[in-house]
């Protein structure tokens, strides 16, 4: 099949490979390559055309969007490589240009990022630029938006970057997150203040790839015990380092069930663990804005810096009214920028695994002093803790308050026949998109229905959280915890063929993905 490739280019487009399972179960459903021609059959009631990714409307409304004039040309590989993860610690594994995390992406709100991939892995890959409302077509997802980038062949990305914040980009090919194929990608507002001194992102990691398992022996062994109890499957990989110092349950899980499903022998900072870990050089008084990202796959962290508040100031890239608190849970997928003052000394910057316990861990530092120890617990993760309703929107970054079309509902199950995490009673082979029309204001009723948390991520829109109280924070993943019903509210104003998923790479793998799919 042929669609047309406006700005994009792929040469590993179908016809050289065969499909996944997957795409084949996909393509009976009309969404595969979807040029706007095929007839979705969604449920009862009349049939609708699907717009796919390669359609009019994807490109009318990129036509729109503005752009800053600045063309930003970048490669980036994706191979196989040894990674030294600190204390000695290494692991081959597969990442971006040999390093972990990959190199940072650095653009401006409006430029053009046209980045190549060439994939050197020995299995299909491709990437996914998280919480960006780009078009379409360039959204990284195999079987929804574009063909696999088969091995030795290569794909070029070429969008306008639509809104500054922190983001991220990495694999959406299976567990290939869990290996180590991510960065981190920060979109500047060349008109937005800048009242710190320092930029720093840090990227948080739970790590198993190349030091005893492989992400897919992991899912295996849930597949086959069926059993969500962590340890099931990464108890034997389970090593020291890590963990040391702080049992499960030293600090009370805020997650209310399940924290995971995998026990992780390391837990990482922009790549290290707490044996060697990375260091934030500043000088004292410094203001220093913290970029946090949780590249984890079945871990949530709990963050906090010893010694010091965190102003939050950005909630998944959009700017919320600056919030203090001591510490904030990151769910997978999830962003939080902080402006810190750095004291004089030598601070640990923790990320607590909740409801796991163990500790990632990056040293901020002032000036001379001992490293703090490497399973050191501040007492700022038991401090006042950021919750969802204390954040709202800057001035001129929320929704405007308009009625829904409709409310769509979202129900989260599992089946531990065989490891099945669903929405709506179906796994991803077998999903029912969600169907919504151009210019819709839409809402999405997540129901938990699970002992386990899911941070449920859509793509290409910035939905608001808080609904019906009128639209507040805008999010792209939100934690739904057990049992929880949570509302967020979106418009419908970037169409095409978008996945909602969770971001426990595990739960997704086992199928608790849908469309959120435009139709005409
Ligand atoms: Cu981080 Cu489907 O994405
Ligand atoms: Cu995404
Ligand atoms: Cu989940």
């Amino acid at each position: 099949m042929r669609s047309r490739q406006p700005t994009g280019s792929a040469d590993g487009w179908p016809g050289r490979r065969r499909l996944t399972r997957r795409e084949v179960l996909l393509a009976g459903t009309g969404v595969l390559g979807a040029a706007g021609v095929g007839v979705l059959a969604a449920g009862p009631g009349a049939a609708a055309t699907p717009i796919g990714p390669h359609s009019g409307q994807v490109r009318a409304v990129d036509a729109g969007r503005v752009r800053s004039g600045r063309t930003v040309e970048l490669t980036r590989t994706a191979q196989v490589a040894d990674v030294h993860l600190g204390g000695g610690q290494a692991a081959s594994t597969w990442v971006y240009d040999g390093q972990l995390p990959g190199p940072e992406i650095r653009v401006r709100r409006g430029d053009v990022l046209r980045l190549r991939l060439a994939n050197q892995l020995p299995d299909p890959t491709g990437i996914h630029w998280h919480g960006l409302a780009i078009r379409n077509d360039m959204d990284g997802v195999p079987g929804v938006t574009m063909p696999l980038v088969s091995p030795g062949a290569g794909f070029c990305y070429d969008f306008v970057v639509p809104d500054a914040g922190t983001y991220w980009y990495h694999s959406h090919v299976g567990l290939q997150l869990d290996r180590g194929l991510y960065g981190a990608l920060i979109v500047e507002d060349p008109n937005e203040p800048s009242p710190y001194d320092r930029d720093t992102t840090l990227i948080f990691d739970d790590w198993l790839d190349g030091i005893g398992q492989t992400p897919q022996s992991v899912y295996d062994t849930l597949r086959r015990t069926g059993m969500t109890a962590m340890g099931s499957a990464g108890m034997t990989a389970m090593g020291s380092a890590g963990m040391s110092g702080s049992a499960a349950g030293a600090v009370p899980s805020s997650l209310g069930g399940d924290a995971g499903d995998v026990r992780y022998p390391l837990l990482l900072v922009n790549g290290k663990n707490p044996a060697d870990p990375s260091l934030v050089i500043a000088r004292p008084g410094q203001r220093l804005r913290l970029r946090l990202v949780n590249a984890g796959a079945d871990t949530a962290f709990r963050v906090a810096v010893g010694g010091h508040r965190l102003t939050v100031t950005h909630a998944d890239g959009f700017p919320v009214r600056p919030v203090v608190v001591d510490t904030l849970l990151i769910g997978m997928g999830e962003r939080y920028d902080v402006l810190v003052t750095a004291g004089d000394g030598v601070f640990p910057i923790v990320g607590y695994a909740e409801g796991k316990g163990g500790t990632a861990l990056a040293v901020l530092q002032t000036s001379s002093g001992a490293r703090p120890p490497a399973g050191v617990l501040p007492r700022e993760l038991t401090g006042r803790m950021l919750a969802y309703t204390d954040l709202q929107p800057a001035a001129g970054t929320g929704l405007a308050e308009r009625p829904a079309a409709s409310t769509l509902p979202v129900a989260l199950s599992f089946d531990g026949n065989g490891y099945r995490w669903m929405i709506n009673g179906r796994t991803f082979d077998n999903s029912k998109p969600l169907r919504v029309r151009s210019g819709q204001r839409v809402q999405l009723s997540f129901r938990n229905n699970t002992m386990m948390f899911h941070p449920m991520h859509l793509h290409g829109h910035t939905f608001a959280l808080n609904p019906p109280a009128g639209p507040g924070t805008r999010k792209d993943t939100v934690i739904i915890k057990p049992m929880q019903t949570v509302t967020v509210e979106l418009d419908a104003a970037n169409p095409g063929q978008w996945v909602l998923h969770c971001h426990n790479a595990y739960h997704q793998e086992g199928g608790m993905m849908t469309t959120l799919s435009y139709v005409a």
